[in-house]
């Protein structure tokens, strides 16, 4: 039998990201903006004919739309509640996997692949087809989160997860991250240019640090419809609260990314 995947894993539900992706503009030490460092590093263009491939909330390609964008804008995702909130922004909202692109070569002059090469099974056949729907000349850009990030919640996550006698997937940081992307983009462009941020979560009290635990969950195996899932959410909520009480100073989580950009020869 296998074993079902998580619906927050899937992006069945989009509300975990979305807290997730709140947290990073809430909470960043120093204040971050993931989407305008790859609108500026892949060197957007008006006319560009961009794909977001993994285009989650639709955003990206949203806040593209709105800087007065004339070039096509197509998100691809394999989740239907992803393809659903960029049906609005893009001119075309696809559903389909990173690894068949449902386009013809050479169709984009610019592809992104924004913090989602660590879901796919085959990240070197995401870039691949990434390369060949790019137009010659056309821009690659692609980030991942350090493997490193999260130290503290990681452990916390993990101590409650076992404890309640539930086994671990592997996480999708530990398979695509920012020491290993630059030689996955290599492998299928040649030369790769790497733009590493590096940051913290910084938090003052429990709550939103609980927040942002509660919303990685499914990453440890445990989705909404867990039977041990109240159960874990409440250890979590504990030990951070516990943990926050020994603290003389703020909650502090290094984190950081990288952007990787490549050309097709
Ligand atoms: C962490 S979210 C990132 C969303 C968005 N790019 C951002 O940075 O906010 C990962 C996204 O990749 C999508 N995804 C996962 N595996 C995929 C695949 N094989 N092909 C296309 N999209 C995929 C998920 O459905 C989800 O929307």
């Amino acid at each position: 039998m296998t074993a079902s995947i998580p619906d927050e894993v899937e992006y069945l539900n989009l509300d975990p990201l979305r807290i997730r992706i709140e947290a990073h503009r809430l909470y960043s030490e120093i204040p971050e903006d993931v989407e305008d460092d790859v609108i500026r590093l892949v060197g957007l263009r008006p006319g560009d004919s961009v794909l977001d491939v993994g285009s989650g909330t639709g955003s990206f390609l949203a806040r593209i739309r709105a800087g007065g964008h004339s070039g096509r804008l197509v998100a691809l995702d394999a989740s239907p509640a992803a393809v659903a909130a960029a049906a609005g922004a893009a001119d075309e909202a696809v559903l389909g996997s990173a690894t068949a692109l449902p386009f013809t070569d050479g169709e984009f002059t610019v592809v992104t692949a924004r913090h989602m090469l660590y879901h796919v099974d085959d990240p070197g056949g995401a870039v691949a087809e990434a390369r060949r729907v790019l137009t010659t000349g056309g821009r690659f850009a692609a980030t991942v989160n350090h493997h490193e990030a999260y130290p503290q919640i990681r452990g916390i996550l993990r101590e409650q997860v076992a404890a309640a006698g539930l086994d671990m997937p592997v996480l999708p940081s530990t398979r695509v991250h920012s020491g290993n992307l630059p030689e996955i983009v290599a492998a299928e462009f040649g030369d790769v240019e790497v733009h590493r941020h590096d940051n913290a979560l910084v938090y003052d009290e429990p709550e939103g640090v609980i927040r942002f635990a509660l919303a990685n969950l499914a990453f440890y195996g445990v989705s909404a419809d867990t039977p041990q899932r109240p159960q874990i959410a409440a250890s979590v909520a504990a030990a951070v609260r516990q943990r926050f009480e020994a603290l003389t100073g703020p909650w502090r989580e290094p984190k950081g990314y990288v952007v990787c950009t490549a050309r097709r020869g």
